[in-house]
């Protein structure tokens, strides 16, 4: 196996959220997101990109599921991994450094599917 990651439903207090996220979602105080968990690649396929598309796979099964979520979150086990979501344009929570999370809007644009 050269990749692989899990997707759980999750979710975020909204005061979690920066303001700027907040005033282009609903006003709940939990708001629905999906956590990437195990996302890994083997060290022999590592540096091809292969990360990049397990991410844009998850974030593309979430868009285009019945259940919907306005981000998707990961845990960063350490700084390397932190470094790779942030690069792939997730923004760590000021309340909690090592939980990053990427809104689905930014994906949306140019896919063809309905979220919040
Ligand atoms: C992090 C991991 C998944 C990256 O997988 P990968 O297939 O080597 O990554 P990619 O080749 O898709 O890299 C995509 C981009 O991210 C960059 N990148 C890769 N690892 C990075 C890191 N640690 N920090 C910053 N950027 C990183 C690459 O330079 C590349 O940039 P580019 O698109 O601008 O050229 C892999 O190193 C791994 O399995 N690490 C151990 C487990 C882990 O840390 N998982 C993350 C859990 S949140």
């Amino acid at each position: 196996m050269a990749g692989y990651y899990t997707l759980a439903a999750s979710s975020v207090r909204a005061d979690d959220l920066p303001p700027e996220i907040l005033k282009r979602l609903p006003r709940y105080p939990v708001l629905p997101t999906v956590l990437v968990g195990r996302l890994a690649v083997d060290r022999g396929f590592r540096g091809k990109g292969l990360g990049s598309v397990l991410l844009a796979d998850a974030a593309l099964r979430v868009l285009k599921g019945d259940v919907k979520a306005f981000a998707l979150i990961v845990d960063a086990k350490d700084e390397n991994a932190a470094a790779f979501c942030r690069h792939q344009g997730f923004r760590p929570f000021t309340s909690r450094p090592t939980t990053l999370f990427l809104p689905l809007g930014t994906i949306k644009k140019g896919v063809d599917a309905e979220v919040i």
